[in-house]
Parts: structure tokens; C-alpha cells; sequence
């Protein structure tokens, strides 16, 4: 059962003292044992609409250099999936992509495209705008999981595809940070390898 979005505080006031430190036993074994779910074992429920404004609020919390929020979401669930599908499959050159196109919002109850907005700025290089964007993916799908969802952070083809980019809504300039698919697993994720940490940690 997911989590009520009761249980989630409200957004402090501006200038109110906030929590820098959170010990959390709970936080520290999602972040242990996370595992995205395959996008093939997804099924419904996923998100209500106003479970995914929530988990939107607390991914909009991200670090974000100079305040730009350089990204913004598209919520794609319901009917929305297939019109989606539909407009990724205008822009395939052949009838099988254009099926297989079709049905790219259809295996998973909800989807979220974050969309990094990022453009050049007098103090802020894009790069890290980027990143605020790829922080936001990140933190969708760790709330999604918190909140009792599985959770998939994909890109594909049409993160690459400016003629799909453009079916989806976005403006010349942006990119598609991922699409967070979230749902009710149909199965328990295993381990996959890992990339080896400590091979990857040098000291100063
Ligand atoms: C930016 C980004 C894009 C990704 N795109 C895809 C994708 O298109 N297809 C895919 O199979 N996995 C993709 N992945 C990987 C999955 O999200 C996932 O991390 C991977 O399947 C491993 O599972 P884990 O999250 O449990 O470690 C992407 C990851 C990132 C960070």
C-alpha cells in the first residue's frame, strides 16, 4: 500500500529553519537496496494525481545552482499515454517502430518526462543545470519508491531524436533528462553488478 501523501510535511516557509541532517535508518537501506523495475513488470496502480504532485514537489527540492529550476515535468499517464505514443510514432519511418512507438507509455501505469530546460546563463554553466535536471530524476524515483512505487529512470531514442523531442511538446534547446515510469511492480527486482566503488575512490 503506498504511503499517504498526508504522512509527507509541508514545504518549509521561506526563511524557516530546515533539517540539515536526517538520521534515517529507513533512507540509508532504500539507498542500500534500491533497484529500478524492469519496464516490462509494471502494472497498475501507479501514482494518483495527487501522489505525483507530491513526489513532484519533493523532486523540485533538488540542489539547483542560482535558483534557475532549469527543468520541468510532463506528466504522461491515463489517455495521455497512448497520445503520446501516438505522436512518437508520427515521426518513425516504418510501421513496425511506429508500433513498437505506440506503445512506449503503455507499460507503465504513469510516466514522468523531466525535461532539462538548461540554457547559457551569465553564472550558471549549463552543465550544471544539466545535472540539477539528472538530480531530479534521481530524486522522482527514490520518493516514487519511498512512497511505495516501482520505479524505472529510462531515456531511448527519443531523448536523441529532435523530431520526437518536438512530437513530445519540447522547445528547441531542451533536453529530455528521462522518463521516470512508475507503477506497481510485478515482480521483486534481484541485484544486478554493480560498478566497483572502491576502485573508483581516489584520496588526496
Ligand atoms: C540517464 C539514464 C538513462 C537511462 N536509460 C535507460 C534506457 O533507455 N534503457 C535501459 O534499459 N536502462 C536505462 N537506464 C538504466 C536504468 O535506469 C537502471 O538504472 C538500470 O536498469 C539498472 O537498474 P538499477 O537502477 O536498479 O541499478 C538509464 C539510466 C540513466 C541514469
Amino acid at each position: 500500500m503506498p504511503l499517504p501523501v498526508s504522512m509527507i510535511p509541508p514545504a518549509p516557509g521561506e526563511n524557516e529553519p530546515c533539517d540539515a541532517t536526517f538520521e534515517s535508518a529507513k533512507v540509508l537501506s532504500l539507498l542500500a537496496r534500491r533497484r529500478s523495475t524492469k519496464i516490462i513488470h509494471f502494472t497498475a496502480p501507479g501514482p494518483s494525481d495527487g501522489e505525483l504532485d507530491a513526489l513532484i514537489r519533493l523532486a523540485a527540492r533538488v540542489p539547483d545552482h542560482g535558483k534557475l529550476g532549469p527543468w520541468r515535468f510532463v506528466v504522461i499517464e491515463g489517455e495521455g499515454r497512448a497520445r503520446a505514443g501516438e505522436k512518437l510514432a508520427g515521426v518513425c519511418t516504418d510501421a513496425q517502430s511506429a508500433e513498437i512507438a505506440r506503445h512506449t507509455f503503455q507499460r507503465a501505469p504513469v510516466c514522468v518526462m523531466v525535461v532539462s530546460t538548461a540554457a547559457a546563463h551569465a553564472k550558471i554553466p549549463e552543465w550544471e543545470q544539466q545535472l540539477s535536471a539528472g538530480a531530479v530524476c534521481y530524486a522522482l524515483l527514490i520518493a516514487g519508491h519511498a512512497m511505495g512505487y516501482g520505479g524505472c529512470w529510462l531515456t531511448g531514442w527519443p531523448a536523441y531524436d529532435a523530431r520526437a523531442r518536438a512530437a513530445l511538446g519540447l522547445a528547441e534547446g531542451e533536453r529530455i533528462a528521462g522518463f521516470i515510469h512508475l507503477g506497481t511492480p510485478t515482480e521483486t527486482p534481484t541485484e544486478r553488478v554493480r560498478a566497483d566503488w572502491a576502485q573508483r575512490v581516489a584520496r588526496f
